[in-house]
């Protein structure tokens, strides 16, 4: 029997750090799902899909070749490399445009109905920590453990600034993670919700390591 790890949370919350870390500690693959979104929503936008069309965008899904990968030896500005169409776009996927873009394209039902059926068979081929919105909720129901990892919107907005060298524009992330946190919260479609039983960490509270040893502790305490 594989092992799956699902950590939840908003933009911003750590989740990446702090799964990659923990992926790391237990010797699993690590699988950010958000990359892959956001790898479709690069393809959308350079072939000019109309972001409201959901038909296209499923169309769209269905056919993409989107694969996520551990990097390279020396890539060491990553945690996973993610391909479309065999073409490395790790950088690209995180430009403002695609940031701007992306909760349009991962609400349709059938975008995330294309991307279920890569993120299940990950986890059925080894032991994965799999970092989203709805892992624990609709990917990974019956997730060995489940983690929601969460943050003042405040604290993620000064994070994010740091992270970008502007500690000026904590304003301007600080609304963009409003905006963001509303739509993938109140969509339709496998909204960002806490998976019952899920292990909640704040991690405005706990450091990385921190959080990493919290999810060790329960791990344990199953394995138990
Ligand atoms: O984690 P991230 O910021 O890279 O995710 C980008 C967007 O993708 C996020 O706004 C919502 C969407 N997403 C999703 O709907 N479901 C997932 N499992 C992962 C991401």
């Amino acid at each position: 029997m594989t092992r799956s790890i699902a950590v939840d949370g908003p933009s911003g919350a750590g989740k990446s750090t702090v799964g990659h870390s923990f992926a790391e500690r237990i010797d699993a693959t690590f699988v950010d799902t958000g990359l892959m979104y956001r790898a479709l929503t690069l393809a959308a936008l350079d072939g000019g899909v109309d972001l409201e069309d959901a038909v296209a965008l499923g169309r769209l899904a269905a056919e993409s070749s989107i694969s996520v990968e551990r990097p390279g030896v020396g890539q060491s500005d990553r945690f996973e490399t993610v391909r479309l169409a065999g073409r490395d776009v790790t950088h690209e996927v995180r430009t403002p445009r695609v940031d701007r873009a992306v909760s349009a394209v991962s609400r349709h039902a059938g975008v995330r109905d294309a991307m279920l059926g890569i993120q299940r068979t990950a986890a059925q081929r080894e032991d994965v920590v799999m970092v989203g919105r709805d892992i624990g909720t609709v990917v990974l129901p019956d997730a060995t453990l489940k983690v929601y990892l969460t943050a003042d919107a405040v604290v993620r907005a000064r994070r994010r600034a740091a992270e970008m060298g502007r500690p000026d524009r904590v304003d301007d992330y600080l609304a963009e993670i409003r905006l963001r946190d509303d739509a993938d919260s109140q969509r339709a479609v496998a909204p960002l919700r806490i998976p019952e039983g899920a292990l909640v960490l704040d991690t405005g509270k706990l450091d990385v390591e921190g959080c990493v040893d919290a999810i060790a502790a329960r791990l344990e305490e199953l394995d138990a």
